[in-house]
């Protein structure tokens, strides 16, 4: 077979993970030969990485796919491939009229992406949805997209065993598995070496990651040592923790390495037990109010972010005030808040109705959103006159002569500028603020 070289241009939506799994699939093409490029204009094959976690997420792919095919359609050389979420959901349906795409491709299948690129050079459509118990892509060494060479994403395990009633995600991305955690201090060893200063670890429930293997057993709380332990200088932050497994060892961790950033996303998804429940969320308020106590005791400048769903099945007036009232009860820094939507094929579309009216879970959902600007708001303010350790991350949008960050809180800090390099540490006295952003200035 004679070599095959093609342009590759892969574009990404939804969560973090996806990002990463963007990154292993550029990695796997240009092992293969290929060469990965920055924009479709430049490609001879298109390939977004899809989120089907909303029904709003996948409108905006399928928009975006009608854009890519007439681009097509003036271009027949080029070709379209879809992966990750919706591929797995969707599988060969993509392939045909409407859609039409060339390759499909699931969250597992990725190393065999060189292969499908042959087939589909010959014309053929190709699929290839399997879903496996093993693969964690360990030993595949990401290309960093579109990165700033200072934060990276490294992907420690996958799949989701929860099956919390609303989501998709088992179902697209299959059982839980952890990678090998030599691989993972390997990776991140050798981004502190090319000069990254923060890595997050990433899993759909990272308090669950366990290796066992003879003597060789790591959870978590050790993983985290373990990565903390390659340089004070590395920031380590870590995505999703699931409230019914967060540890007090893993609190113990974080207060013993001020390298591992004092901030948790703890996604509640509702403040009301009859609604956790029929979530099956496998918690109740008390257990997560106990949990937050926890976190604040242990580490008590640690920031606290959430995601929340507004309007779920049966939900009424008073099961969303419980959401509100415990929102105020935590005082989160920053939510992630979205309606409910429903998907199939999952525990909620199957046994219970979606009867919640649109307009009741926009005006829900608008009730969080102010609720949670006053309490970002808040949180702020109470920053003003406080100093913190900023990871200089670039210049300003908003002018050349200001430089942003993050404080280990995961706050955006804008100050004016002393050239320092990014990468490299400042600490900042924040003089004022906006609900989302930090203004400060270089103490020296
Ligand atoms: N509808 C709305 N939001 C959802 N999420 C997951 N599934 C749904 C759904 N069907 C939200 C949850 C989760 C975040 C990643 O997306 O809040 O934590
Ligand atoms: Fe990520 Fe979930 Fe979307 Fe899949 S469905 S891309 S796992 S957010």
């Amino acid at each position: 077979m004679s070599k095959l070289i093609k342009k590759i241009y892969i574009e990404t939506y939804g969560c973090q993970m996806n990002f990463s799994d963007s990154e292993i699939v550029g990695s796997i093409l240009q092992k293969a030969g290929h060469e990965i490029v920055l924009s479709e204009k430049e490609a001879d094959i298109i390939f977004v990485n899809t989120c089907s976690i909303r029904d709003n997420a996948e409108q905006r792919v399928f928009k975006r796919l009608r854009e890519f095919r007439s681009l097509r359609k003036k271009n027949n050389a080029i070709k379209l491939g879809v992966l990750g979420c919706m591929a797995e959901r969707l599988k060969e349906a993509l392939t045909e009229q409407n859609i039409a795409v060339d390759l499909v491709a699931g969250p597992d299948s990725y190393r065999s992406l060189p292969d499908m690129l042959y087939q589909v050079e010959t014309g053929v459509k190709t699929v290839n949805v399997l879903l496996s118990e093993e693969e964690t892509y360990e030993e595949i060494d990401p290309v960093r997209l579109g990165s700033n060479g200072v934060s990276a994403f490294i992907s420690i395990m996958r799949g989701c065993e929860n099956f919390c009633a609303y989501c998709v995600v088992p179902y697209t991305r299959g059982k839980e598995r952890s990678r090998n955690p030599e691989t993972i201090v390997n990776e991140a060893k050798n981004l502190f070496e090319k000069g990254y200063r923060e890595i997050t670890l990433l899993g759909q429930n990272v308090n669950s990651y366990a290796w066992n293997e003879s003597e060789n057993n790591v959870n978590f709380s050790r993983l985290i040592e373990l990565v903390a332990q390659i340089s004070p200088l590395l920031r380590i932050r870590f995505a999703t923790s699931h409230p019914k497994d967060l540890s007090n060892d893993l609190l113990e961790i974080i207060c013993k390495y001020p390298n591992i950033c004092r901030s948790i996303h703890l996604p509640v998804q509702s403040g009301s037990n009859t609604v956790l429940e029929r979530m099956k969320r496998k918690y109740t308020r008390e257990w997560y109010k106990d949990r937050i106590t926890a976190i604040k005791t242990y580490i008590p400048d640690c920031s606290i972010s959430t995601d929340i769903i507004a309007g779920f099945c049966g939900e009424t007036e008073e099961e969303h005030q419980d959401t509100l009232d415990l929102m105020k009860w935590v005082g989160y820094e920053y939510a992630f808040m979205f309606k409910y939507s429903e998907r199939e094929g999952t525990f909620a579309s199957k046994k219970y109705l979606d009867d919640i009216l649109d307009d009741i879970k926009s005006k829900r959902l608008e009730e969080i959103i102010q609720l949670q600007q006053t309490l970002s708001k808040q949180s702020n303010q109470k920053d003003i006159g406080k100093i913190f350790e900023v990871l200089i991350e670039g210049i300003s949008k908003r002018s050349e002569d200001q430089q942003f960050g993050r404080t280990s809180q995961n706050k955006v800090v804008v100050f004016n500028s002393n050239n320092q390099p990014v990468g490299s540490y400042v600490n900042v006295k924040i003089i004022s603020c906006t609900p989302a952003t930090l203004k400060g200035e270089i103490i020296h």
